[in-house]
């Protein structure tokens, strides 16, 4: 599907047509992974917001399914009214699927309306989603949230024993989440606790998308904010949650509003929209997309306290044909490993024997352009060039990897059309999109300069079709 379009991600999702941002209503229902995305469907610019939806059987493979929210006068696009950011619950009662999310309204056009509220949605067949006609289900902000108030994510409290859900919110000074409580056997009644936690404004004065989940014996809050994910690791006790890590969710360009779910094998997983709001340009617009959605990732507590991610287990199932695979490699100079712009690269290297001061990955390269994945082995620095990567945004994003303690890195690289994914052994990530120029830029190369880089593997495997 899709496979004409030259800069269009293949085992990713992407909309079959026009604009999507973040992911939303991550839930493993009846089965299947459950995927929505904001959405405008009319153009590949953002506007009035729908959320589009796919399922899986396997969180890696998609199935799209017909649109599940619609804003509330779809024929007018100028009226940018529409369902926001939100989460997703198994209604225990009925068994059926129940959307919790922001109802925006645009002044503009309504100038009377509380602009952000949070709605309500059931679909017992997950395919059609009625309103709920009590709408809205909060009515609007607590006092003290003047920057916004938005993208509820549901979670179970196991500490209290019941549905909780946080919303984004900020004021003038700091970003907050606000805690919301039910009792409600319909989760359609909430009331408000307070603010869970709040930042000291270097992090944002508005908080997107908070995600709040128990992980091992921690706690992790995820939220956006000034367009940068952040990650928080800590302890909760019910109404008040008290940081003591803080991370970069991803350390490149192109990673916002991650949502975070738990399947039904108990796996903490999570999806990131890879785009942002200041950097990514999409010159995918000219053949009517922009937005991709990432691999589906798992969640661990790194060694260091931090947040890790990797690509789940079942990405392995993507791969469309065999793998070609160097054993003990040493690189002098520069070799090429092979040529595909739909594939997984998947290195460890020997840092112990390793002279080389640094080696750098060439992806979708040609004589005219490249994407370079640079590690400088003194300051253990991964850093991601897209100078020289074609259309796009052009820039360099660098993260200092943890010593791995047998002094091999281990370096998982998802390569598709238009993007990459770099999956640290540590737990790092690093995500860009990029646009080539010309369709034959896809040699992946290794240059050690300088010395020799020592490879116990190097293996390449192609990737198929994300559709089913
Ligand atoms: C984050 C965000 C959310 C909002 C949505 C609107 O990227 O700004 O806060 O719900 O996008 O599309």
């Amino acid at each position: 599907l899709y496979a004409a379009d030259s800069v269009r991600p293949q085992f990713h999702y992407t909309p079959y047509q026009g604009w999507i941002n973040d992911p939303a209503g991550l839930i493993e229902w009846n089965g299947r992974h459950q995927l929505f995305s904001q959405f405008n469907p009319v153009a590949p610019y953002w506007g009035p917001m729908h959320w589009s939806h796919a399922d899986s059987p396997d969180a890696v493979h998609w199935h799209e399914l017909p649109v599940a929210l619609f804003p509330p006068d779809p024929q007018n696009p100028a009226d940018t009214s529409g369902r926001y950011t939100g989460s997703a619950v198994l209604d225990k009662n009925t068994g059926a699927l129940q959307l919790i999310f922001t109802d925006f309204t645009d002044t503009t056009f309504h100038p009377n309306a509380v602009p952000e509220v949070v709605s309500s949605a059931k679909s017992t067949d997950g395919i059609n989603f009625p309103l709920y006609s009590g709408n809205p289900i909060i009515a609007g902000p607590p006092a003290g949230s003047p920057s916004g108030f938005r993208d509820p994510k549901i979670f179970w409290d196991p500490i209290e024993n019941s549905w909780k859900l946080v919303v984004g919110s900020g004021d003038a000074t700091s970003g907050k989440v606000q805690l919301f409580t039910s009792s409600d056997p319909n989760l359609l009644q909430w009331s408000y606790v307070g603010v869970l936690t709040e930042g000291d404004g270097s992090t944002g004065t508005m908080w997107e998308c908070p995600n709040f989940f128990p992980l091992d014996d921690k706690w992790v809050l995820f939220y956006g904010g000034d367009s940068v994910g952040w990650y928080e690791v800590g302890s909760y006790n019910g109404t008040k949650f008290t940081s003591e890590k803080i991370g970069l969710l991803d350390q490149g360009p192109d990673s916002y509003a991650t949502q975070w779910y738990v399947d039904s094998a108990g796996r903490n997983l999570a999806i990131t929209w890879m785009g942002n709001w200041p950097t990514s340009k999409w010159p995918s617009r000219v053949n009517g997309w922009a937005g991709v959605q990432s691999i589906t990732r798992e969640l661990f507590i790194r060694d260091d306290g931090g947040l890790g991610s990797k690509p789940i287990d079942e990405v392995s199932t993507l791969a469309s044909g065999s793998a070609t695979v160097l054993g003990a490699t040493n690189v002098h100079g520069t070799i090429t490993v092979g040529s595909s712009n739909t594939a997984r690269l998947q290195l460890s290297v020997d840092l112990a024997s390793t002279d080389a001061p640094a080696f750098t990955i060439l992806l979708y390269s040609s004589s005219a352009e490249h994407l370079g994945l640079t590690y400088t082995v003194a300051n253990r620095t991964l850093t991601v060039d897209t100078t020289n990567a074609g259309y796009g945004q052009a820039g360099t994003w660098s993260a200092v990897i943890a010593a791995p303690s047998n002094n091999v890195l281990t370096l998982d690289v998802l390569i598709d059309r238009s993007s990459v994914e770099v999956f640290v052994g540590d737990g790092t990530a690093m995500t860009a999109t990029l646009f080539p120029r010309y369709q034959e830029s896809q040699d992946i190369k290794i240059v050690s300069n300088g010395g020799k880089t020592v490879f116990q593997s190097v293996s390449l495997t192609p990737l198929g079709s994300t559709w089913i």
